[in-house]
């Protein structure tokens, strides 16, 4: 008959230390996102496909002598935008397996073959970019079963051309993209009001060095604010394509700029993102990424009672303001600083290492910019009735990339030329004057400073 030794009281107790210091250590984070009860903590997605009978969700589908799970498209009010159930993909092509074909959007106003936006004809999808086949057709190709990705897959079958770029990779693909599809209530019939985390990232037209920006911002932002979702490059799916096997993936949400330019521009005033959007679709993810960035044992700097101001430069860059007029806000700036105590900050972004300028975004009530890239920061903004955008164009011109981005993220956004500015609904149409992109942007530094110190101290900033 065994003894209970001290050796193993000891090593009981320490069991049941463990053990509760590793609840204790998961439960806090588990409570920190504003949507809590949002996301599930683990993957349990409900599915309509094969049953499992098993407590280990399966390694392989197999399907057998029965039918093949069908795909079904959940989701297709916008070219370029899809969301499936059951995708197979095999060989390079990916298909849709279903008894009615009929119910599928054309091929072209979902998926392109990946070339520069330029190259239309080119882009025409082909059979053997996607393939819709029959569930018998299917069973002669594939066999009786398939390797299954499980889970939710975002999927962008872009060129490079875009992918590789800060504003069109973090903010319109994966934010205002495939984050906000994620997130809409719109899905709730499918996914279930408790959200399981998306698996992965899939970008099978792009390496991995075509996918970084220039500043390193989109994997980094994607560790931070995204942990556990990994990543698949060119390379990683042309491996799982030679391998002559067909892969299943559960639900995907397949995003195509090609696709997506063959249908209208969702960047008007008059257009809406085709599906409800969740409020704060994007705060779980904003502040996971501004934690991130605090750097271990620091406490981040909360100032309730002082609005902080944060004119990013761009002095060093191509697009730019006149340095006699950037010299003018500088001066305007910190004036404004001084008489009415606010916190002014004119970082060059390119100076400052990726946490500290996300820490400094996400202090930010005011921020200030030329049109340009440095305007994506506004990500990080922390959403109030006061916070805002101040956008600097060329007199005459404009173009909604960061207004749209404002608009999405529930920001309130101004767009100046000169002493005129101008807001959501009230745009001007786009346009790209000689100079747009030059070095020699004009502002008035002093009706910029006077009119942000009004949006600090109105009653009500929703009537600016
Ligand atoms: C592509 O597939 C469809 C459906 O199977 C077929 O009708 C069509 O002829 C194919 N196109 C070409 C060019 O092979
Ligand atoms: C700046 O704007 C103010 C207010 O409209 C105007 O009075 C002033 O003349 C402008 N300054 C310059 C240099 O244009």
């Amino acid at each position: 008959m065994p003894v209970l030794t001290g050796r193993h009281l000891r090593i009981c107790l320490l069991l049941l230390g463990l053990f509760l210091l590793a609840d204790y250590a998961i439960s806090p984070t588990r409570k920190r996102s504003s949507l809590r009860g949002f996301f599930a903590s683990h993957s349990s997605p409900s599915t309509n496909g094969p049953h499992y009978g098993s407590e280990i969700r399966p390694l392989r589908i197999e399907w057998g002598d029965d039918p093949i799970p069908e795909t079904q498209v959940l989701f297709h009010k916008i070219p370029g935008w899809t969301v499936f159930r059951n995708l197979y993909a095999s060989s390079d092509t990916i298909y849709i397996v279903t008894s009615h074909p009929e119910r599928i959007p054309p091929k072209r106003l979902m998926i392109s073959n990946g070339l520069i936006l330029a190259l239309q004809e080119e882009n025409e999808p082909t059979n053997k970019t996607m393939s819709i086949i029959s569930p018998n057709e299917a069973k002669t190709l594939f066999g009786t079963s398939a390797g299954f990705l499980d889970g939710l897959t975002f999927m962008q079958t872009d060129s490079p051309q875009f992918i590789g770029h800060m504003y069109h990779f973090l903010v319109e693909i994966f934010a205002l993209g495939h984050w906000r599809t994620y997130t809409s209530p719109d899905l709730d019939p499918i996914f279930g009001s408790l959200r399981a985390f998306p698996r992965r990232f899939i970008v099978p037209r792009a390496t991995q060095q075509e996918w970084q920006d220039r500043a390193g911002m989109n994997q980094w932002v994607m560790r931070a604010g995204l942990g556990s979702l990994s990543f698949e490059y060119k390379d990683d799916w042309d491996h799982r394509m030679s391998l002559q096997r067909p892969f299943l993936l559960e639900t995907v949400i397949l995003g195509d700029r090609a696709a997506w330019h063959r249908g209208p521009s969702l960047k008007s005033p008059t257009t809406e993102f085709p599906m409800a959007v969740k409020d704060m679709w994007w705060e779980p993810i904003r502040q996971s990424v501004v934690a991130f960035a605090l750097p271990p044992g620091q406490k981040s700097r909360t100032s309730r009672s002082k609005p902080v101001i944060t004119y990013i430069s761009r002095q060093k860059t191509g697009r730019r303001l006149r340095d006699a007029d950037h010299d003018a806000l500088v001066l305007e700036l910190y004036r404004l600083g001084r008489d009415h105590g606010y916190e002014v900050n004119i970082p060059m972004m390119e100076d400052l290492d990726k946490s500290s300028q996300v820490t400094l975004l996400g202090r930010t009530t005011i921020l200030v910019g030329v049109h340009g890239n440095g305007l994506s920061g506004q990500l990080w903004l922390k959403p109030s009735p006061r916070t805002t955008v101040i956008e600097l164009f060329i007199d005459k011109g404009f173009t909604y990339d960061y207004e749209y981005t404002a608009r999405s993220l529930g920001l309130k956004h101004y767009g100046f030329w000169n002493d005129h500015y101008f807001t959501a609904p009230d745009l001007p149409p786009i346009n790209y004057p000689q100079g747009f992109h030059d070095r020699h942007i004009t502002c008035n530094a002093s009706a910029i400073a006077a009119f942000i110190h009004r949006r600090l101290t109105l009653d009500d900033p929703s009537q600016a």
